[in-house]
């Protein structure tokens, strides 16, 4: 079996910084399946040759290690054929292509859309038809319920649960469910896999993973960056559809879910997905007092972004999963643009010890164990504790237990498309969201954006460049007795 990896937007940002670097990466390990070809397919003008020489530079650039050897031997497997998404003759003339490349071998193929999204319903549609004409010397079997071909869909997946719906019809009429994979590359992560070990592979916390022992749980996603160049994107979605409805509500699932029976692509969502089933669905009232949101100062002077814009690029949610396990233990959920430095963590607050015999250093939860696990850029774990003060009475201090992934394996830690990419090829779902789930996160993010809209309210507050979002909403946290967990990565 040969496999077949066709990028549609050869040409463009993602594919050269991170699709080809991945997969140089992985032959460059010996990961990717034997017979592996890469086809890039965009309007501009490329030969295979020429596409290869653009590839070499920004791959240099952009893989951890960049070898010429390593990479003469990768270029033999990429391949240009160039073509327009919005004609179908270029689709028949592809997979004619494609045909020619395997030699007609049984071939597992992906294709995977790294165009605007506006190109998904024509790449799909033509990719529909294409595989149902006939044509001369082929004799493949239908594109639909077939196994062995897959496509891989990138963020954004729809705007609202209206256009993801409309999305995931788009894609059932040509495609089945499993041949689906739709991309978080948050799910690549090592550290993100790694909370499903640490949970699932472990026996000690498990125990206490649950409203008996958590008080809370904060989970941050902060961006250092402007929006800069991407204002005319960003001002239309903000930072809920940005951030929210994906990486956070993924983070919120991976860190509340049950313990799957087996860990398989579909036996993993479906304890994700109850727990997004399990997510309090809120009223008016509610949204009022559970939402915040704020605007950075100078938002307004980007470029494509109107004057009057109110487009939040920073909101923090309290959430509720209503389930045994999670009954009154909230879920803080927190992201903006221009913060303090780069950092996404999830903190698991323990509540305080039910009787507290050295009481004078404690004051509130926030001085209770903490297990804050760090997904990027510093990638580990560390475990908070007390412990007496030497020589100073009874005087306690937090400590850490630390768990560096950098300082405990040797190598760079691979990029998350690496892993997704070898899944999509070798045909595992695990790490890619599945219909329903993409559908219930719209569903949560709905209704917030339409009350934001409807209402006006809450107030944005605004907040200097370079901060954790503005004061207010270390007054909206504190109201609950609780304190955001401002600490930029110091794991390394
Ligand atoms: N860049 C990132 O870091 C990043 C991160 C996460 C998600 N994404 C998502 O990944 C996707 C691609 O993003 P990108 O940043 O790579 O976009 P991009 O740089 O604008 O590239 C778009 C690609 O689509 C091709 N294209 C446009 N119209 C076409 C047509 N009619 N037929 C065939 N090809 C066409 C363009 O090539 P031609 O003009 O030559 O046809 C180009 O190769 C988007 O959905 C984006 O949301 C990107």
């Amino acid at each position: 079996m040969v496999h077949t990896i066709v990028i549609f937007g050869a040409s463009g940002d993602l594919t050269s910084r991170k699709l080809i670097p991945a997969l140089y990466s992985l032959h460059q390990k010996g990961y990717l399946p034997a017979d592996t070809q890469v086809v890039g397919v965009s309007r501009s003008v490329f030969s295979s040759e020429t596409w290869r020489e653009t590839l070499k530079k920004s791959t240099s650039q952009f893989a951890s290690s960049f070898k010429e050897e390593v990479w003469a031997d990768f270029e033999q497997r990429v391949h240009y054929v160039p073509g327009d998404i919005g004609k179908s003759e270029d689709f028949v003339r592809l997979r004619q292509e494609l045909h020619r490349l395997e030699a007609g071998a049984e071939s597992t193929r992906v294709y995977y859309l790294s165009t605007a999204p506006t190109l998904y319903p024509d790449a799909i549609r033509h990719l529909g038809e294409a595989h149902s004409v006939a044509i001369e010397g082929i004799n493949e079997a239908p594109l639909l319920g077939n196994e062995h071909r897959r496509v891989v869909i990138e963020k954004p997946f729809g705007t609202d649960l209206g256009t993801a719906q409309d999305l995931n019809a788009q894609l059932h009429g040509v495609f089945s469910e499993n041949q689906v994979y739709r991309i978080d590359h948050y799910l690549g992560k090592e550290t993100v896999q790694n909370m499903l070990v640490l949970r699932f592979a472990n026996s000690i916390f498990e125990p206490i993973w649950n409203r008996n022992y958590i008080d809370h749980v904060q989970i941050t996603v902060a961006e250092e960056v402007v929006v800069g160049r991407r204002g005319g994107y960003y001002d239309k979605a903000g930072v809920l559809r940005d951030m929210f409805q994906n990486h956070l509500l993924q983070l919120l699932m991976i860190t509340a879910m049950e313990a799957p029976v087996r860990f398989s692509a579909d036996l993993v969502r479906d304890e994700k997905v109850k727990v997004l089933r399990a997510v309090r669905q809120f009223e008016d009232e509610d949204l009022l007092k559970n939402t915040f949101r704020a605007q950075y100062e100078g938002y307004l002077h980007e470029e494509g972004v109107p004057q009057d814009s109110d487009t939040p690029t920073f909101s923090a949610l309290k959430l509720h999963v209503d389930n045994w396990r999670w009954n009154g233990v909230p879920f803080y959920l927190r992201s903006g643009k221009a913060m303090s430095c780069r950092t996404t963590q999830i903190v698991i607050q323990f509540r305080e010890p039910p009787h507290l015999l050295f009481s004078g250093d404690r004051h509130s939860t926030w001085d209770a164990n903490q297990l804050v696990i760090q997904i990027q850029p510093a990638e580990g774990i560390q475990l908070q504790f007390h412990t007496k003060v030497p020589d100073a009475g009874m005087k306690l201090r937090m400590t850490n237990l630390d768990f560096s992934f950098s300082r405990e394996f040797s190598g760079s830690m691979p990029d998350a498309y690496q892993r997704l990419l070898l899944d999509a090829l070798t045909g595992d779902a695990s790490l890619f969201a599945r219909s329903d789930e993409v559908e219930l996160a719209w569903g949560i993010i709905d209704p917030i954006t339409e009350f934001w809209k409807r209402t006006q309210k809450p107030h944005i507050f605004g907040y200097p460049v370079g901060e954790w979002g503005p004061q207010e909403s270390n007054d909206w946290i504190e109201q609950d007795g609780r304190r955001w967990f401002d600490v930029c990565p110091i794991l390394h």
